[in-house]
């Protein structure tokens, strides 16, 4: 097969939701119709459902399911699909928010009793800074839950999404009956547990059809003839186009555990999802169908065995064909590197690879030479962007708690940013080093692998910050007063960028105030330029 054709049958996706909304069920259901898992349960979980900080097991248990469960694969109608997992528990969203920079489209699943939950805003925020296509799936219907249309009114509004229903619920709950589908004009009926036959597929291609009232009764036939009405006068055509550009979302209705209304949004997926899209670098926008392989690290995971320090570096190729045993430049250290295990990860093995294309994942195996953001080539140096890091919200000062092992505390903590698993900071005044995580269990975490993979220890001291911004001014003049006034509360990152700590979003306002030409951003991305 040609790298063309390769490329045309990949379709690289993400789900994500609030926990607890059905990521984990929808997920298995998808593998199931693909044939890469035989029964339900295959895949675990991956949220940890305890959230007690100290329930360590919970939280190796979840980084060893992870690893699994980091990329599944599965054919369906002559395609490849890779679904990159995102962490459900929010203390890990800022990994969730690097894989999406990996994946082409991502489907939205949402609790039709709790409707648009934080974490999803959040999700769906990064996906809009990137013009990320989504699909909206709204889950449970088979338990009671929010009007139809109110719930496509608050994906709107809380979401910023444009939505257009391709399928719309006849009841719910005690009542539900089914969907019909708009997209392939045709009425599904609702079995539960999955136990759906042929006959419970009825094509209505008229909804005036008497066929309507005989399956689901005249009150909901009515119902639906009003309502679907009003869809096709409320909202607009239905644009594949607009969806691929990130401006249109189509929404279908289902129940992932009862495996209902799955079918249709992974066929409406595989018709409309784009296949592998073209990459920005600093340099210029990367092809798929480019014939020189590149691709970049977006996630690394340390192996969950602590008497191996390798890790595994999870790549997304963006253009060519990735071969085995083949040199590659790692740009950011200028070495060649060449990989003899290269690793595919499916729903429940991972097998060794000879290629990989566009879209897919990769795992290689590091011995500390990665970090998230890194570019590998055939020799033009590349670095890709919309891999940012996001400005943290939680902050403590560390401290070495064991003189003897002041090396391994530095190492540990290098490799550990390196993975993306918090920020380090240095104060520029006072040379403190101060941890900032988007999630509390962060600081945990830390303490423990340090602990049992680096051998150190290192104590917390709490420090009053709110918020993390990196800062680039255009003046030098400007600047130079900024940091010499704020010098207190300035920072290094660990690539050495300026970063302004604020105590409170009050100080913040105030030195966005105080200092109009100074530049505060909320992500390490910074188009590329970097003062200071
Ligand atoms: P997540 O990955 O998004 O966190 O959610 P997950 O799939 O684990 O689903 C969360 C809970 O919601 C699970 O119940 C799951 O069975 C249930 N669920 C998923 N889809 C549907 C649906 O369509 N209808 C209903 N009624 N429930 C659904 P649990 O009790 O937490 O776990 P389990 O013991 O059932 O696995």
């Amino acid at each position: 097969m040609s790298l063309k054709q390769e490329i045309q049958r990949r379709k690289t996706f993400g789900i994500i939701s609030h926990p607890d909304a059905g990521k984990t069920t929808l997920t298995e259901k998808l593998l199931l119709f693909g044939g890469a898992i035989q029964t339900a349960g295959a895949v675990k979980s991956n949220k940890i459902k305890k959230t007690t900080v100290s329930d360590f097991m919970e939280i190796e248990k979840q980084r060893g399911i992870s690893v699994a469960t980091s990329v599944m694969a599965f054919e369906y109608k002559d395609l490849k699909i890779n679904i990159l997992d995102t962490p459900g528990h929010q203390d890990f969203a800022e990994d969730t928010y690097r894989t999406l920079t990996a994946v082409d489209s991502a489907i939205v699943v949402i609790d039709v009793a709790k409707g648009v939950e934080t974490q999803t805003e959040k999700l769906v925020n990064v996906c809009r800074m990137r013009n990320t296509p989504i699909i909206v799936f709204i889950n449970k219907l088979d338990r009671e839950g929010k009007d139809p249309i109110d719930l496509l009114d608050e994906v709107e509004q809380k979401l910023g999404l444009r939505v257009r229903p391709l399928s719309y619920p006849v009841g719910m709950g005690s009542t539900f009956k089914g969907v019909y589908s708009m997209y392939e004009k045709k009425l599904v009926l609702f079995r539960p547990h999955g136990k759906q036959a042929e006959e419970d597929t009825i094509e209505i291609k008229d909804l005036a059809d008497p066929m309507l009232e005989k399956h689901i009764g005249e009150r909901a036939a009515k119902t639906l003839r009003e309502e679907i009405e009003m869809v096709e006068s409320v909202y607009p055509e239905f644009d594949v186009e607009a969806y691929r550009r990130g401006e249109l979302s189509p929404v279908f209705f289902g129940s992932a555990v009862n495996n209902f209304g799955v079918r249709e949004l992974l066929d409406c997926f595989v018709d409309i999802a784009p296949t592998p899209l073209p990459r920005t670098t600093e340099e210029r926008e990367v092809l798929p169908e480019e014939d020189k392989f590149s691709g970049f690290v977006f996630k690394i995971h340390a192996n969950i065995d602590p008497r191996h320090r390798a890790r595994i570096a999870f790549v997304r190729i963006c253009s060519g064909t990735f071969e085995r045993n083949k040199n590659y430049l790692h740009v950011r250290q200028g070495q060649q590197m060449r990989f003899s295990n290269p690793t595919s990860f499916m729903a429940d093995k991972k097998e060794v690879i000879d290629e990989a294309y566009p879209g897919d994942v990769v795992g290689l195996h590091d011995t500390g030479n990665f970090k998230i953001g890194d570019t590998l080539t055939e020799g033009e140096e590349l670095h890709f962007k919309g891999i940012p890091s996001f400005s943290p919200e939680q902050f403590r000062y560390v401290e070495n708690a064991d003189p003897m092992k002041s090396k391994q505390l530095a190492k540990g903590l290098d490799q550990l940013m390196d993975e993306g698993v918090a920020q380090l900071f240095t104060k520029e005044t006072s040379g403190r080093k101060i941890i900032g995580t988007v999630g509390a269990l962060q600081f945990d975490v830390i303490q423990y692998r340090l602990q049992h993979e680096y051998g150190a220890s290192c104590t917390y001291e709490p420090v009053n910050l709110s918020k993390a911004c990196w800062v680039t001014c255009a003046d030098p003049a400007a600047f130079k007063e900024f940091l010499s006034r704020r010098s207190r509360d300035m920072a290094r990152d660990k690539d050495g960028n300026l970063v302004f700590l604020a105590e409170s979003a009050w100080a913040l306002k105030m030195a966005q105030e105080n200092h109009p030409k100074v530049q505060f951003h909320f992500t390490s991305e910074m188009n590329g330029k970097r003062d200071g």
